[in-house]
Formats: structure tokens, C-alpha cells, sequence
């Protein structure tokens, strides 16, 4: 019997710099979360580990070296976009998800491919913040504590003291910084938290309308965001707060002052030109050439302003010029009614690394519902145990679920692991609904249970239908 221990949901672990890990190791990392499809993932570690090698070169060399663009085949939920979701959290690399059905032609209303480019820069610029932020964070730590303690005990001032003698200066001098002291002890006690100041605040009054993400528009987007704020912002106002508000909000504003902004957008765009990933979900909607009918007017147009991209080219971004050259495009289809073939041979000639992803098996959904580091099993025993309930799964009950899930997406429509997050949460309806009223507070999920809440619906396909 399999015993899945309370609290089993794992936290994201931070791992070391991308840069330093081989493709052995960058496939590890992908095993902890995505069960089988082990093509794929040799296929996105290597184009990874190559990008870094082509970092190492000559400059002029490197700069021929193209990025080895990929194309994941497989049908749905088997495990694409969750590999490079993994990925993207594995790699320091500025990394932006998109369905290249969302994107129409140049010329008509939508959002035009430049756009995703433009997507990963402002993606890059938050990582390198966030990263220039941690730098920062303990002087501007310290520089708000002195400014929440000038509001609590303001500097005595200049008239006052002229008055007295020497002697009288230094011993209010003293005494100040004697109750500063104290005050700083407090405060970073947390005794003052409660306590009222009054703070100077900067009112970024943002223009109250939204900006149409229509290509044209888009583009007039770049000056209104940069103008706007001279015009509206930067009034400032003092508002009351408690100190351990304030001291969030001196944190902020010390925090904005450190970082060197110009700084932030030169490593960001560097970042997005070295490094950058781009993942091409649905590519195989946008595949097909025929020309003529509805939406597949514009289909062949997306592809032809795909391409120059993929291929390299420079986009205007608000944060300067980028250029795309090396940006690693990993494109993704179900390729269920279109082929890869059906790509206009251009683009197909940029994805030159093809693989496919297998068709999970009941073996696999045993697996995908145990080992990942956030597993559903491990997810709802986590959920439950929030409310006081040890809920346990035998090994037999979870391959039972697996045969389930593998029967009805073989029954009704084939959703891949998807199907398991339907299934377990019929199975667990009932426990879920009760909660906390639930008694006793141990719960073994065996294969009677299972067979119980799931063997009657799947039985009747109308219900297998709507249910699961
Ligand atoms: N091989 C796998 N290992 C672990 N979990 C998986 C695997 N395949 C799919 N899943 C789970 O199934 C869900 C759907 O997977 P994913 O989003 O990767 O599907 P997809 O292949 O991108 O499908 P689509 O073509 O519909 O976009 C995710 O929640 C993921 O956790
Ligand atoms: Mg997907």
C-alpha cells in the first residue's frame, strides 16, 4: 500500500544559472515535472546547451551561428506547453508563451507577430528589475527606516539650536540620537507598526483609459505611456498611514530611486537578443495554404510575417531596437487536421528540429498522477489536508484512475492527462463537498471507492459524455 504523505506539494525550487547546466542535466530538471516524452526534452536541452556554446565562440562566429528552432508534434495534453513551461522557469532566459492563432496579418485589426517581440522585451525588463531590485533591496531597506524615523522623531530644528550654548548642543544632541536609537529598536520590533505618520506621497495618477492593442495604436502606445506620466504624474500629496505601511511605501519609492532604470533597459534588451525564448503554441492552426475562404485568408499572411522574425530581423520596441536574430523559437501543434508539411516550405525550412511527442499510456498516467514535484495526488492531499483531512490513495486505486482516465479518452474524446483532472475531481466530489464537516478525518481512497464513484458513469456514455 502507497502512502502519500501530508504536505507532499512541493515548492518551486530556485535552480542555479541556466548557463551551467548540460543537457543532461536541463532534462533532469524537466523529469521532475513532465513524466516520459523524452525526444522533446532532449531536443529543447540541446538547442539550449548550443545557445550557451554559442556564446563561448569568436564574436564573429557566434554571430552565424542560428538558433536551432524546434517543433513539438503531439495531440493535446500530452505535455507540450508544459514542458516549456518548465523550461521557462528552469532558464534565466526572458521566455513568452504565445498562440500564433491570436496573431492576424500586418494591416488588419489584432495584433500584429512584432508584438510578441516587443511581449518579451517588457518580460525581460521585469526579470532584470526584479533582479536589480534584490541587489538593492537592503539599502533601500535602510534608507526607508531612516526616512520613517525623521517622520517619527523630526531632526530638532536649526533655530532651536542656534540659540544654545555649545554644551547644550551636544547634550541635545546626544539625546536625540539617543531616543532615534530607541525608536529604531521599536520599530524594527514591529512596536511602532501600529503608529500613525503622515508620508509624502508620489501620485502616479494613471490616465484612466486603456490603450487598443490594435497594431496601429499599439505602436502610438510607445509615446502616450512615456509622455503621460510628465503630464499626469509625480504630483505629490501626504497621506496618513500606520508606520508599517509607510515603511512598505518608503521601501518601494527608495527602491525606485536605486535602480538605474537605463541600466534595466540596455541588460533587458541584451537579454531578450542572447537569450530570449519564444514558444509558438498552436502553430498548426495558423498552417495551411490554400488561399481564398475565411479565416485562412490571413493564415498564409501570419506565416509570411512570421518569418522574418524567426529569421532575424530588428523590431522597434519602446525600449529601443531589438534584434531577433537569435531568439530561440520552439514551435508547438497538435497537427491533428494540418501537417507540419502544410507550413509554407519558408517557415518550415526555420523549425529544422522536428519532434513528436508520444501518446500517454495508463503507465504514464500512474505516473503523472504520483511523481511530478506538484502531482494532482500530491495537489488534493495538500488541498485536504488544509482542512484537517489525511487523505491517502493505495496503489491500486491509482492505477484504477489511470485505467479510467485512459478508458474514457479512449471512449469519448482523447484530452491526454487533462482527462486525470476530471476524473479526480469526481472522485473526490464528495469528500471535497464535505470538507470539514467530514468525520472521520482519515480517508483511504482504495479501489472500491474508486470503482464506486467513477464504474457507474463511464458505464453510461451519455454521462461519460458530460461528466468526465
Ligand atoms: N507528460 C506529462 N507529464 C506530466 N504532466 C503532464 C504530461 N502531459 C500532460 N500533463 C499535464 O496535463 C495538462 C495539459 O498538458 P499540456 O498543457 O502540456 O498539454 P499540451 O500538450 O500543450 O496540449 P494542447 O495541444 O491542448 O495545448 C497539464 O496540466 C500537465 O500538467
Ligand atoms: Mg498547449
Amino acid at each position: 500500500m502507497v502512502i502519500y504523505l501530508p504536505g507532499a506539494v512541493e515548492e518551486e525550487e530556485q535552480v542555479e544559472a541556466l548557463d551551467e547546466l548540460s543537457p543532461r542535466q536541463i532534462v533532469a530538471h524537466l523529469d521532475k515535472h513532465v513524466v516520459g516524452q523524452k525526444a522533446a526534452k532532449r531536443a529543447v536541452a540541446i538547442a539550449l546547451r548550443n545557445r550557451i556554446r554559442r556564446q563561448k565562440l569568436p564574436e564573429d562566429m557566434a554571430e552565424e551561428v542560428v538558433p536551432k528552432n524546434i517543433i513539438m508534434i503531439g495531440s493535446t495534453g500530452v505535455g507540450k506547453t508544459e514542458i516549456a513551461r518548465r523550461l521557462s522557469r528552469l532558464a534565466n532566459s526572458p521566455f513568452l508563451k504565445v498562440e500564433a492563432s491570436k496573431f492576424t496579418e500586418v494591416g488588419y485589426v489584432g495584433r500584429d507577430v512584432e508584438s510578441m517581440i516587443r511581449d518579451l522585451v517588457e518580460i525581460a525588463i521585469d526579470l532584470v528589475r526584479e533582479e536589480k531590485l534584490e541587489d538593492v533591496a537592503d539599502k533601500a531597506e535602510q534608507n526607508a527606516e531612516e526616512r520613517v524615523l525623521d517622520l517619527l522623531l523630526p531632526p530638532v530644528p536649526q533655530s532651536a539650536r542656534n540659540s544654545a550654548s555649545a554644551e547644550e548642543k551636544a547634550r541635545a544632541q546626544e539625546a536625540f540620537a539617543k531616543t532615534r536609537e530607541k525608536l529604531r529598536e521599536q520599530l524594527r520590533g514591529g512596536k511602532l507598526d501600529e503608529r500613525m505618520v503622515e508620508v509624502e506621497t508620489r501620485e502616479r495618477s494613471m490616465p484612466a483609459f486603456e490603450i487598443i492593442s490594435s497594431s496601429g495604436i499599439e505602436e502610438m502606445d510607445i509615446n502616450v505611456k512615456d509622455i503621460l506620466p510628465g503630464i499626469f504624474g509625480q504630483k505629490t500629496k501626504k497621506r496618513k498611514m500606520p508606520v508599517a505601511d509607510a515603511m512598505d511605501h518608503l521601501i518601494q519609492e527608495e527602491e525606485q530611486k536605486l535602480i538605474d532604470m537605463d541600466q534595466v533597459t540596455r541588460l533587458a534588451v541584451d537579454r531578450v537578443e542572447q537569450n530570449g525564448i519564444i514558444f509558438l503554441d498552436e502553430i498548426d492552426k495558423i498552417a495551411g495554404r490554400e488561399g481564398g475562404h475565411g479565416p485562412d485568408v490571413s493564415r498564409e499572411g501570419v506565416q509570411r510575417d512570421i518569418l522574418p522574425i524567426v529569421e532575424g530581423t530588428t523590431v522597434n520596441t519602446r525600449y529601443g531596437i531589438v534584434r531577433t536574430d537569435h531568439i530561440l523559437f520552439v514551435a508547438a501543434g497538435a497537427f491533428h487536421v494540418s501537417k507540419p508539411s502544410d507550413l509554407i516550405p519558408e517557415l518550415q525550412g526555420r523549425f529544422p528540429i522536428r519532434v513528436e511527442l508520444e501518446t500517454l499510456t495508463v503507465e504514464d498516467f500512474v505516473r503523472i498522477l504520483t511523481e511530478p514535484k506538484s502531482a494532482l495526488i500530491k495537489q488534493y492531499v495538500g488541498l485536504m489536508e488544509t482542512e484537517g483531512i489525511k487523505l491517502r490513495f493505495t496503489e491500486e486505486a491509482t492505477r484504477s484512475i489511470a485505467r479510467f482516465a485512459a478508458l474514457v479518452n479512449e471512449r469519448t474524446e482523447n484530452i491526454g492527462a487533462r482527462r486525470l483532472q476530471t476524473i479526480m475531481e469526481k472522485l473526490l466530489d464528495e469528500i471535497s463537498f464535505e470538507g470539514p464537516d467530514l468525520k472521520p478525518k482519515d480517508v483511504t481512497i482504495d479501489e472500491e471507492y474508486v470503482q464506486k464513484m467513477l464504474a457507474s458513469i463511464v458505464a453510461d456514455e451519455d454521462l461519460t459524455r458530460y461528466i468526465l
